[in-house]
């Protein structure tokens, strides 16, 4: 008998990294459905998105967050609930496990978390509450009784990687690189279509199931030095390595503005206190998802590299 593919509903279908969780679902044969809010529409570069799912089938159904209504209604046409909303957003998504309380269909409910395991970060105080939202909704899942998979992807690639991950950069370098830190810290990067194809195929899984799937492609995990040396070899020259101490990392964060506050820590996070891989998966509460599925060819950072030059 051939497997039956759960339908997928996507919440944030049109953000960023909501668009990839559509495509990959399409992608893999899932019947697919995407929330879309009324206004959504009027912006002409998400009206073309709109169109390029309709026409790989994708099925739209009118909602917002804030209407329980449209909630109840999309949630009991799937199997499975995505939620990709912004992180300015996590707490809200109680109105989406009240809508899956209510519809009482749902076998597998992915709340937006896609970043690190948020219960082991180690984040600055300026920045905190971005991580205390997620794992406050991270208890209120496991206490709805709702099965549910959270997301730890470490670093989209197309985040990072475009600049060499380079706090506030606005691209390549062009003579120095700047460095937080020794550059000895191994941190993550996974291709944006790779985090939507693990996401999805995790999700007719009974191993994921109540688990965190982490994404540790062996490729991708690499230190800031590793990333500097391999861009030096493909354009066939060095830069400048300017190296960022702690000390003065913690004083930007507390002197900058608000929105470089948040990326400094995000990055004191990963390539300082090394909170991508500073820790060995707990089997009991944890899964990895290179090994889970290894037929998966994912990009490397080295190819995804090829790309800008
Ligand atoms: N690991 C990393 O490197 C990394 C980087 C960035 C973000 N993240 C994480 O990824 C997750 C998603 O973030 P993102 O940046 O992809 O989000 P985003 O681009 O801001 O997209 C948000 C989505 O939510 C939708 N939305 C907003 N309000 C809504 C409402 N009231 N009802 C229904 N839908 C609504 C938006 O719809 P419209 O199109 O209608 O506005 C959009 O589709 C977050 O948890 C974030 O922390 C991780």
């Amino acid at each position: 008998m051939a497997e039956v593919k759960s339908k997928i509903l996507i919440i944030g279908g049109t953000g960023y990294i909501g668009k990839f969780m559509v495509t990959a679902s399409v992608r893999s044969g899932h019947p697919t459905f995407a929330l879309i809010r009324d206004s959504t529409p009027s912006d002409p570069a998400k009206a073309k998105l709109l169109e390029d799912f309709k026409a790989s089938g994708v099925t739209l159904l009118r909602g917002d967050l804030y209407d329980h209504e449209s909630l109840v209604k999309a949630i009991k046409q799937v199997d499975v609930v995505i939620s990709t909303v912004g992180f300015m957003q996590t707490a809200d998504q109680s109105k989406i496990l009240d809508a899956i309380k209510e519809a009482g269909n749902i076998k597998r409910f992915f709340p937006s978390e896609f970043g690190n395991d948020v219960d082991r970060a180690h984040l600055v105080e300026a920045a905190k509450p971005i991580l205390v939202e997620k794992v406050q909704f991270r208890r209120t899942v496991e206490a709805s009784g709702i099965p549910y998979t959270f997301v730890a992807c470490n670093w989209f690639a197309g985040y990072f990687l475009p600049t060499l991950a380079q706090a506030g950069a606005s691209g390549l370098p062009v003579d120095k690189v700047t460095i937080l830190g020794d550059g000895n810290v191994k941190a993550i990067f996974v291709d944006e279509d790779d985090i939507g194809t693990y996401t999805v195929r995790s999700a007719d899984d009974p191993r994921t199931l109540n688990k965190i799937l982490y994404l540790r492609p062996s490729a991708n995990t690499l230190t800031h030095n590793e990333l500097v040396s391999l861009w030096e070899k493909k354009v066939g020259r060095t830069f400048e390595r300017v190296y960022v101490p702690e000390e003065e990392v913690l004083k930007q964060i507390q002197e900058g503005p608000f929105q470089m506050t948040i990326i400094l820590a995000i990055m004191h996070s990963v390539f300082i206190k090394g909170d991508h891989t500073n820790f060995e998966i707990d089997p009991s509460s944890g899964v990895e998802a290179t090994a889970l599925y290894p037929d998966v060819k994912y990009t490397t950072v080295d190819e995804y590299l090829n790309r800008f030059l």
